[in-house]
């Protein structure tokens, strides 16, 4: 690992994070927990605490959704048009964008990435919002068929209090998933962000009090999954909970929410492939394939963690991408020169090395890495296992860090075979310049997102999510109109 070096940090995020303690924003206030509880989010590069938060729980949550159900039936909401959320959610994306190194350096204090990446996903981030900020005027109900004694049409009618779940590791964007399309079709929300990474999103809450947004549509709860993302779950007066995060967790929510019959819809963990046919642009394929599974040091949900080489090149495409790996600089995610940041925590850090070491058991041949790297923070080397073979745990289970595997395929349909002998169905990543087998394949893998001669391809214009046991329901584009609002039916007899 390299040194720290001079660099220059934004002020305003510094600045943003010494105000100690933090606390939960509940209906357009921030508030204490009821417990006066708080806790200390790290910076996961050197493990030093960066500031302290209040700890959200069961009586803080239910504040929240009495606040968000008032917010949802207030004229300052409920009676407003269209347009005028249009505009919300465009000026949220305007403070965003004039905040976007801020809000990039508190991510990157608080999960580990490296800035540029953390400069992508708040961009991104608030392009999700400026996607939804044109959806208001357009969601509409239809005129439908009926005899000539009446008429019949539709409403597309918000749902109401909307609970929102995110993960660690990558909280904006997450979020920004969550948070736009609920109040583009006329919702409130009640997020509760993981306890490991609350700053960023706290920032964002006021952004959206100086948006102007009314009181209550958006609060803001960080706490435990066991005390406030259950009591949101469970609560009775919450809608529907979107939920990005374990599969485990996923489903223990789905359960969970099936006494209160709330929508849900889950973004879930991913094992996702990329194949590289022996015709690919193999330049291009090999950096796609190393970054695969090594940005953001593997922490996400659509990291391409199996990499199938067509046999007739594994050997060559093994060989470069190890060295590829091996010359990835770790770092603090602040030093320009890092290109792989800490693991976000201790906890997922021992999972990792814990799986390293199930890779060494289970007999795979360690071609890069291995090792935890310096002696302060979380760093894990970027690592490769070559001669795998799909049928291990380590091919299998989803790592969440920076461990790639290599496993060779035959021909076709062996490819797509291997790709898809698992449970996760996130994303898949394929390369060839074979213009027939592209679509081919994108046909036959399970998976909600396909990506050719690309790799993480993720935009508020299509739609996001999970075949198999990588999720439920759709994230983004239109399909996330659909899953913010409800319909009614509505016939009327002359
Ligand atoms: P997790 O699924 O436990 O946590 C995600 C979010 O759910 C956090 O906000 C957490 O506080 C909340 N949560 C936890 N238990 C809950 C419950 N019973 N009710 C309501 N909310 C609850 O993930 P964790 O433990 O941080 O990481 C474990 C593994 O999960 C990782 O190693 C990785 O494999 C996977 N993961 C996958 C993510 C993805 O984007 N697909 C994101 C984060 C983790
Ligand atoms: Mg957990």
């Amino acid at each position: 690992m390299e040194t720290t070096v001079d660099y220059d940090v934004n002020q305003a995020a510094l600045d943003f994070i010494k105000q100690s303690p933090k606390s939960l924003l509940i209906d357009g206030q921030w508030v204490p927990a009821v417990s006066g509880k708080t806790f200390a989010p790290l910076n996961p590069a050197t493990a030093e605490v960066l500031t302290h938060v209040a700890l959200a729980d069961k009586e803080d949550i239910d504040l929240a959704v009495q606040a968000a159900r008032r917010a949802f039936e207030h004229p300052s909401w409920a009676g407003i048009g269209p347009h005028e959320r249009e505009r919300f959610l465009g000026r949220i994306a305007d403070l965003m964008e004039t905040h976007a190194e801020e809000l990039a350096t508190i991510e990157t204090l608080n999960n580990g990435m490296p800035l540029a990446v953390s400069r992508w996903l708040v961009a991104e981030a608030a392009k999700v919002f400026r996607y939804y900020s044109g959806w208001p005027t357009k969601i509409q109900g239809n005129t439908n068929p009926i005899d000539p004694t009446g008429f019949a049409y539709t409403l597309r009618e918000p749902l109401g209090v909307c609970g929102a779940i995110i993960p660690w590791n990558g909280p904006l964007f997450a979020a920004s998933w969550k948070i736009a399309p609920a109040i583009a079709c006329g919702n409130t929300v009640v997020i509760k962000p993981s306890e490991l990474t609350p700053l960023s999103l706290l920032r964002l809450g006021e952004l959206l009090l100086e948006a102007g947004l009314p009181a209550g549509v958006v609060n803001i709860v960080p706490g435990q999954g066991s005390g406030a993302g259950n009591a949101l779950v469970e609560h009775p007066d919450v809608n529907k909970i979107a939920f990005t995060g374990s599969t485990a967790i996923g489903k223990q929510i789905l359960q969970a929410s099936a006494t209160t019959l709330k929508k849900v819809t889950l973004e879930l963990g991913g094992k996702s492939p990329t194949i590289i046919f022996p015709d690919a642009d193999l330049n291009k394929a090999i950096a796609a394939a190393a970054m695969g599974f090594t940005q953001g040091s593997g922490q996400g949900c659509v990291c391409g963690t199996r990499v199938f080489i067509h046999e007739s090149i594994y050997e060559e495409v093994a060989a470069r991408i190890v060295q590829i790996v091996k010359k990835l600089i770790l770092g603090p995610g602040l030093d320009p020169a890092t290109q792989i940041g800490p693991i976000t925590n201790a906890k997922q850090f021992q999972k990792i090395k814990d799986y390293i070491a199930i890779g060494m058991e289970e007999g795979c041949t360690l071609a890069a890495g291995g090792s935890q790297a310096g002696t302060e923070g979380y760093f894990i080397q970027p690592t490769v296992f070559t001669h795998v073979t799909n049928g291990m745990r380590l091919t299998q289970e989803e790592i969440f860090g920076p461990v790639g595997v290599l496993i060779s395929f035959q021909d076709e349909a062996d490819a797509v075979f291997q790709s898809n002998d698992v449970q996760y169905g996130l994303s898949a990543s394929v390369w060839t310049k074979d213009i027939s087998r592209a679509h081919r394949v994108a046909r036959a893998l399970q998976a909600g997102s396909v990506w050719v001669n690309t790799i993480f391809e993720m935009d508020a214009i299509f739609p996001f999510g999970g075949y198999k046991q990588s999720g439920l329901g759709r994230e983004m584009g239109e399909e996330a109109i659909t899953a913010y609002t409800q319909v009614k039916s509505v016939v009327v007899r002359y």
